[in-house]
């Protein structure tokens, strides 16, 4: 039987609960506790006989205590008797310091993710991780999730619809889900500042006019790609605007920033611990990660 060991937090623990559930698997709530000094220590209360055993940890923010978390979890595991052990990280940390933009600078996925390979995972699934081919630095099998079309069928917008990405490189994020949701996409043009990390969009002309525009992207940090979008369609003429996020990181002050764009909705999955607010909705995606393990 296929076993589950939770990571601590949200939204480890549900999202370990809810894949258990999915495969029929068994769940197992490890002992945690910090040390004085801020170090980490887990126990696995059970003996695993031979299971194949799946860490469902989010490498979410604190990304630097989950990743340990996740690395001690792995040996807890094969030390209890597990056969093998798979990382589920529906969130991998760093993914976006993919390459060198700056001379001098790590390429921190490599560095995270062979770490994890050699904490002793031997496959990583994951959800929408910022670059797929990121993923070769993980010695074993690694899957990347898509989850966006699972949470439009979880969901029902009304009007006439559009789908944008914002910007050009996130297009077939957008492709995907109009096509899911048989509607009409089309992409914004975003800019960041490499150095203060500022956002501007181009003003470019969006078929919005009357239009229920769902805007689709994998992460939510600060809330600037999102609030200038949203900010820039309203002027433009959209009726209604959405966004489908894979993950909602909701850093700093983002919450605000995007309730004061007028925003209507914000769908993110449960890949990162939540907030609450009245414009933001979490979508389980619990169910698509456990028809995904190779059990
Ligand atoms: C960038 O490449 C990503 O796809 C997101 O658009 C970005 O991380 C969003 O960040 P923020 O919410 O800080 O604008």
């Amino acid at each position: 039987m296929v076993v589950l060991v939770a990571g601590p937090g949200d939204p480890s623990r549900e999202l370990a609960s809810s894949i258990a559930e999915t495969v029929g698997g068994r769940l197992i709530i490890p002992v945690w506790k910090r040390f004085p000094d801020g170090e980490h220590y887990v126990r696995i209360p059970e003996q695993l006989n031979s299971d194949r055993v799946y860490v469902v940890q989010t490498l979410g923010p604190p990304q630097n205590d989950s990743l340990v978390q996740a690395m001690l979890l792995a040996d807890a595991a094969l030390g209890s008797g597990a056969s093998s052990v798979g990382l589920i990280a529906p969130y991998t940390a760093y993914s976006r310091q993919d390459k060198r933009f700056l001379p001098g600078e790590p390429i921190s996925i490599k560095v995270v993710l062979r770490a994890l390979s050699s904490a002793g995972y031997d496959e990583l699934i994951t959800v929408e991780i910022h670059k797929p081919n990121t993923l070769d630095w993980f010695q074993g099998r690694a899957l990347n999730l898509s989850p966006y079309e699972y949470m439009a069928g979880k969901l029902d917008f009304e009007g006439d619809i559009l789908v944008l990405s914002p910007d050009l490189g996130a297009i077939e994020r957008a492709r995907r889900l109009a096509s899911a949701l048989d509607a009409d996409y089309d992409y914004l043009v975003k800019h960041r500042d490499r150095v203060t990390g500022e956002v501007t969009m181009e003003p470019k002309e969006i078929p919005a006019r009357g239009k229920t525009i769902i805007l689709v992207d994998d992460i939510i940090s600060t809330g600037g790609t999102i609030a200038r979008a949203t900010r820039l369609l309203f002027r433009q003429g959209a009726r209604k605007v959405y966004a489908l996020v894979a993950h909602a990181l909701l850093v700093g002050n983002a919450l605000e920033k995007l309730e004061g764009s007028g925003i209507l909705r914000i769908y993110a999955a449960n890949t990162v611990a939540r907030r609450k607010s009245a414009i933001l909705e979490y979508i389980d995606i619990g169910p698509l990660i456990g028809r995904s393990l190779s059990v």
